[in-house]
This record gives structure tokens, C-alpha cells and sequence, in this order.
């Protein structure tokens, strides 16, 4: 199991869900973390309860669509941390509905935070690697419906394939600098997105669609995520790792 002394770690949706649980696991295992989330008052909850347990952890709040707030980010971590080892870019959502009814505003606003999000933090955090030379390590949050399509979710499916795919153009564009790019593709997990997306019903059904028959739980995939950041992973870049209860096996 990879431990994380001497590096730092910048996850963006820190907040909550999944990038909450990334933050928790790389923290306790020794990384320091620069969280990274337009929530203010969830970005302060996180905070305060790794700081309590004695975790390294500083925070900073922002939009992930916002170029400039992503070179902040990174340059606080520099400046205040000692550089960046480890980007998790996670920040992203997605809402259900037919197509026919999305509006322009909607698959915009998708696009500006599920892919060009993504391309700001890595593009960041690539230049302080490479500055610093000592290579590092990016996790894509993208998702099975980067892998697989689903109905009545366009904008959410054409983003995360991006993503999977802007993971393996990084991984090939960077491995000779020791910058590793990968990607995780979590199934359906439970967390605030999915409880405030679907119903009981809902829930229910997307649980049903898995081989394990359940959703995942957000601890399954920042293990994930830890295995692609850490030492373990030294040899693995430009791969898409499904956390997914078998669901892409299908
Ligand atoms: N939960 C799932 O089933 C699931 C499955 C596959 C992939 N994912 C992906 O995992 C990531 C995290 O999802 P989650 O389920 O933890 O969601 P979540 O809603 O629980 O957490 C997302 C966090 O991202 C933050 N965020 C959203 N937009 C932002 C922006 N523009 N700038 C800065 N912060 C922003 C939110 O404030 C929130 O704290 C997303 O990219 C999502 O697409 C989730």
C-alpha cells in the first residue's frame, strides 16, 4: 500500500463525495492535500475535520471552470506547500433529462467544468511538475459513462469520454517526464450527487444495473484513486480503471 509522505496532493470537488474521500484516504496516508472546491462552507467542513486529526491539509475556493482560479490553486500549493506530486482532478456533475430539452446554457456549462475544468487543473499542475522535474501523478474522475453510453444523459457521457480519452493523449504526451496519467471510472456511487440526482427508485434501479447489485460506496474508489497516485502504480500510465462493481464487464 502506498504511503504519501514528502508529497502533496491537490484533489479539486474536495467538498464532497468521491473527492472528499480521495482527500481523506491520501491525507491519512501521509500526503498533505490542497483542497479544492467552489463550496465554501463544505470545502471549511473537510478542512477543519482532517485538520483536527492532524492531517496536512490547506484549502483553497474556486471554480474549476475558471482558468485562472485553477493557476491559483496550483500556485498556492506551491507556494504554501512545496510544490504538487499529485493532481485529483474530480470537480464535475451531471443531471439527468432528455435532449431534446437541453439548453445551450446547460451543455455549456457541463463542458466548461467536466472537460475544460480538467484540461485548466492538469495543464497547472503539469507546468509545476515539469518545473520542478521530479515527475507526479494525475487521476481523472471520469466515469463508466465514459466507457459506456446511457439515455437521457448527453452532456455528462460526451464529457467523460472526453476525459478518458484526454487521459491517454497526457499519459502518452508526458510519460517520458515521469508525469503518470490515469483515470478512474467509478460506477453508480453513493454520494450527495446521486442522492440529490435520483429518488429511492432510482437508486434502486441504477443499483440493479450493477453485476454486484449495489452502488458503490465513495471509500471503494478513492482506493482507486490511491493505487493510481501512489508508488504501486509506478509503471502504469494511460489507463482507465473501471470501480465499477462489474458494470463495464457486461
Ligand atoms: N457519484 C457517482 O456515482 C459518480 C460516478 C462516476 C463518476 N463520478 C464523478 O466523480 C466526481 C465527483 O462526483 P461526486 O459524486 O463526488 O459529486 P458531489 O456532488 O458529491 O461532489 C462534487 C464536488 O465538486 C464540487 N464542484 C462541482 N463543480 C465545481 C466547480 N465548477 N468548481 C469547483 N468545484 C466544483 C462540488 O461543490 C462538490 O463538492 C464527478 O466528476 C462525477 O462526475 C461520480
Amino acid at each position: 500500500m502506498s504511503g504519501f509522505e514528502g508529497k502533496v496532493a491537490v484533489v479539486t470537488g474536495a467538498a464532497s463525495g468521491l473527492g472528499a474521500a480521495s482527500a481523506r484516504l491520501l491525507a491519512a496516508r501521509g500526503a498533505t492535500v490542497m483542497l479544492f472546491d467552489r463550496d465554501v462552507d463544505g470545502l471549511t467542513r473537510i478542512r477543519e475535520e482532517l485538520a483536527t486529526k492532524g492531517l496536512r491539509v490547506d484549502a483553497m475556493a474556486g471554480d474549476v471552470s475558471n482558468s485562472a482560479n485553477c493557476d491559483a490553486a496550483v500556485a498556492k500549493a506551491v507556494a504554501g506547500l512545496g510544490g504538487v506530486d499529485i493532481l485529483v482532478n474530480n470537480a464535475g456533475f451531471g443531471r439527468l433529462g432528455p435532449t431534446e430539452d437541453m439548453t445551450d446554457d446547460f451543455w455549456r456549462t457541463s463542458a466548461a467544468v467536466n472537460i475544460d475544468g480538467y484540461f485548466y487543473m492538469a495543464r497547472a499542475a503539469i507546468r509545476t511538475m515539469l518545473a520542478a522535474g521530479s515527475g507526479g501523478a494525475i487521476v481523472n474522475m471520469a466515469s463508466i459513462y465514459g466507457l459506456v453510453g446511457i439515455g437521457s444523459h448527453l452532456a455528462y457521457c460526451a464529457a467523460k469520454g472526453a476525459i478518458v480519452n484526454m487521459t491517454r493523449s497526457l499519459a502518452l504526451e508526458y510519460a517520458g517526464c515521469g508525469i503518470r496519467v490515469n483515470a478512474v471510472c467509478p460506477g453508480v456511487i453513493l454520494t450527495p450527487l446521486i442522492q440529490s440526482t435520483l429518488d429511492d427508485a432510482g437508486q434502486a434501479r441504477f443499483a440493479d444495473l450493477h453485476p454486484m447489485k449495489r452502488m458503490g460506496q465513495p471509500e471503494e474508489v478513492a482506493r482507486g484513486v490511491a493505487f493510481l497516485a501512489g508508488d504501486e502504480a509506478s509503471f502504469i500510465t494511460g489507463v482507465v480503471l473501471p470501480v465499477d462493481g462489474g458494470y463495464t464487464a457486461q
